[in-house]
């Protein structure tokens, strides 16, 4: 599918990212290489959206770099797609959605009209291609953002939550379409809050909590001894701001003058 060369690797270094006077994405050093999925998971807040955001270019860090290694000259905004928790889907029909997309490409109409049978097909949304796209129902709108994604055929696809809020059955179809687009070689990056997507999503899980990257790991690493022990409560389940509220209280206990 990729005839051109690869704009991977991705390399943040030393990446902060600050607003209303608050380091929200702590220092992230890391990079991604073609091939696997990696899943993004941590508490609310700890700063996944902010960090996809970052790596696609809506936003720019304050200090530090990313850099797409392979790119050399090629434009990396061509070469990816992100899908959002909510889409935003254009006041047109379901194929019209597609074709806009294709067109802000310079892809030709002959082309389009291939691209997008492929694409509804493959999302299981070809019967709905001519209804306005602001009437499906929000796990369809989902799939659609998803068969748009994929009609660009980007080197690099990044999804914030791509099922929250969606039922398993839903939930289910995401992620076979995501996997397929994955099987055609695109670079997979997304977040959830779902540890059972996690661990059937990932090949290597990246663990944030408050705007740090704590941990990163193949995935059965990640589920069965993760190094850092925040990462480890989180995967048994605990709520984070409880524990740390407990290890406060412990350390105060122990300093006994509350200094801490
Ligand atoms: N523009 C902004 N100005 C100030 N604070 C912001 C801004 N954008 C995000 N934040 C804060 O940054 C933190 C990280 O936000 P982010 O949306 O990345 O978290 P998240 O991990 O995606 O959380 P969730 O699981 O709830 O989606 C939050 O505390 C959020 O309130
Ligand atoms: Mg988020």
């Amino acid at each position: 599918m990729i005839d051109q060369q690869s704009i991977l690797p991705l390399r943040l270094d030393n990446v902060s990212f600050e607003a209303g006077g608050k380091r929200l994405i702590k220092d992230m050093t890391c990079t991604f290489e073609t091939g696997p999925r990696t899943v993004i998971v941590g508490p609310n807040g700890a700063g996944k959206s902010l960090f996809l955001r970052l790596c696609h270019g809506l936003i720019s860090p304050s200090l530090g770099r990313i850099v797409w290694q392979g790119a050399e000259n090629a434009d990396t905004r061509a070469q990816q797609a992100m899908v959002f928790q909510r889409p935003v889907m254009l006041r047109r029909s379901v194929s019209a959605n597609i074709d806009y997309a294709l067109k802000l490409r310079n892809i030709s109409r002959q082309q389009r009209g291939k691209i997008i049978d492929e694409s509804l097909g493959r999302a299981g949304l070809g019967r709905l291609r001519d209804h306005p796209a602001r009437v499906l129902s929000f796990g369809e709108q989902q799939k659609l953002a998803l068969a748009r994604a994929w009609a660009l055929k980007p080197q690099v696809l990044f999804l914030d939550e791509p099922t929250a809020s969606l039922d398993p059955a839903a939930t289910h179809s995401v992620e076979e379409i995501i996997l397929a687009i994955h099987e055609q070689g695109t670079r997979i990056i997304m977040t959830t809050h779902d540890l059972g997507q996690a661990k059937r999503m990932a090949d290597d899980v990246m663990f944030l909590n408050r705007g740090r990257l704590l941990e990163r790991a193949p995935v059965r690493k990640f589920f069965d001894e993760p190094d850092n022990d925040l990462a480890q409560a989180f995967v048994r389940g605990e709520l984070l701001w409880w524990r740390l509220g407990k290890d406060n209280k412990r350390n105060q206990d122990r300093s006994g003058n509350g200094n801490h």
